[in-house]
């Protein structure tokens, strides 16, 4: 039986930041989050966060995990003292505690079933995960006899300069069996270069002790300032897309693209450069999506085309081409095979198949038929300065260059609206409407002298 405790409590001085630091996103999800999702394969019997610095904030950002507890560690005084915490709630607990530092998001949720694994097999007391770290300043060192009896981990800031050379680092994960755990906890102590209980020092009470090196030591990459911050995404991003890639999506330059590992991208998909896909989006085969494009929690259908534009909160259906230089958002709802042009603004406001809206137009808040064709510059003014108001066109409608729809209004279906029109009033099927003073030609006039 195992339970987790994921600290969470520390505000993460270094990252100099007023948002606590397992706060902070990274590729769509935060780094608290990304460290329960590690879990997926263990199933624990119960997972404890331990908060502190604005514990509040992080309990509701995770209130679609409805199965975590949440520990208040009022005042921050080690992760020794963080796990501390636990003792009143896990009174009579006999099975394992798996601890893992809210900082660390790129375990991967095999390493902590090798971790898990060993721990049982060896019927260990503690068995922590270590990595062999090229530049393994700022973390624990963990020294074994021979190769993984453990025998001490020393904190960066308490190694003396030899001490410091050691490649062998604590990743921040551990198991422990909480009956012997328990009993250490009360007797950590505050004698070292940072005055706090660590967590560190009940591994080094303990015994049998194991280390498990973990394969790559990039998963145990912990995140204490913007630049870790940084490397994670780096790394995060060549498994996104090494992902993408062996699964049939083309990433033309992959340098210049970023995803989230929210997103889905079906295979045949055409990822072109300086593109980035985010959140809940999903595109579906055959399409290509930039250069230069960002879309943001949109559905994208089969065989679209995306050119530098952005797309956020959207759907576009099969067939439909975007851009260059559009905008979609807030719920806009594109058809299939419409033509949605330069400099075109769309926000929520359903837009039937095969609609054009080529040039130059902002539309908000309307529902268009299909087979509409939205002159240039058309303009739905749907904001009366208080309240936002619907426009309705209907299918096969016309609207001519740089009309203006007043909002609330309904333009019916087969309506042509003659250029620079400002319609205010609604206008039934099969009409011509036009709203704009006649032009007057005076012959021979000339300006005064
Ligand atoms: C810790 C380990 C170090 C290891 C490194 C791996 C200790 C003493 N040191 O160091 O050996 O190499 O992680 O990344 O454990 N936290 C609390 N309450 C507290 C203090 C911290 O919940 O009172 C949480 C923090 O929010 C953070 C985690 O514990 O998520 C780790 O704390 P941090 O201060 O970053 O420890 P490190 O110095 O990185
Ligand atoms: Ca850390």
């Amino acid at each position: 039986m195992v339970a987790v405790a994921i600290l969470a409590a520390g505000r993460g001085t270094r990252m100099k930041s007023s948002l606590p630091k397992v706060l902070h996103p990274l590729g769509g999800r935060s780094l608290v989050e990304r460290v329960l999702e590690s879990l997926s394969s263990i199933a624990p019997k119960r997972i404890f966060v331990i908060v502190g610095y604005q514990g509040e904030q992080v309990q509701q950002s995770l209130d679609r995990y409805p199965n975590v507890e949440f520990i208040e560690q009022t005042e921050q005084l080690g992760t020794g003292h963080a796990v501390q915490q636990l003792l009143p709630h896990l009174e009579g607990f006999s099975g394992d505690l798996l601890v893992l530092n809210g900082d660390v998001p790129l375990m991967r949720p095999q390493t902590l079933e090798s971790l898990l694994k060993t721990h049982r097999d060896r019927q260990n007391a503690a068995t922590i995960l270590t990595a062999q770290h090229p530049n393994p300043q700022g973390y624990g060192r963990v020294f074994c006899q021979g190769n993984n009896v453990f025998q001490q981990i020393v904190e960066d800031r308490d190694c003396t300069d030899a001490q410091k050379q050691n490649p062998r680092i604590n990743a921040g994960i551990y198991c422990f069996h909480w009956p012997k755990l328990s009993k250490i906890l009360p007797k950590l102590e505050t004698n070292n270069d940072q005055g706090e209980y660590y967590i560190t020092d009940a591994v080094n009470y303990l015994n049998p002790v194991t280390v498990v090196d973990v394969e790559d030591y990039q998963e145990i990459l912990g995140i204490n300032d913007r630049k870790q911050l940084a490397a994670a995404y780096d790394i995060l991003q060549t498994r996104l897309k090494d992902a993408a890639m062996a699964s049939g999506v083309t990433l033309v330059d992959p340098h210049s693209v970023t995803l989230d590992d929210t997103i889905v991208l079906e295979p045949d998909t055409i990822i072109e450069p300086h593109t980035h896909i985010r959140g809940t989006s999903v595109i579906r085969s055959g399409s290509r999506i930039g250069p230069g494009s960002l879309i943001e929690n949109s559905k994208i259908g089969q065989n679209v085309t995306v050119l530098y534009s952005v797309i956020s909160d959207s759907v576009v259906a099969d067939g439909s081409r975007v851009g260059p230089y559009a905008h979609l958002r807030g719920q806009a709802d594109i058809g299939e095979n419409c033509r949605i042009g330069n400099f075109v603004e769309i926000k929520q406001t359903e837009v039937g198949a095969k609609t054009n809206i080529a040039h130059l137009s902002y539309l908000g808040n309307a529902t268009l038929g299909e087979r509409v064709n939205v002159g240039a510059g058309t303009i739905t003014a749907n904001y009366d300065g208080v309240n936002k108001h619907p426009t309705h066109i209907g299918s096969r409608t016309k609207t001519g260059s740089n009309s203006v729809l007043v909002a609330p209004v309904n333009v019916g279906e087969d309506v042509t609206i003659a250029a620079g029109s400002v319609i205010t009033e609604d206008v039934p099927d099969d009409s011509l409407a036009i709203a704009r003073s006649r032009q007057t030609v005076k012959p021979g006039w000339k300006p005064k002298p």
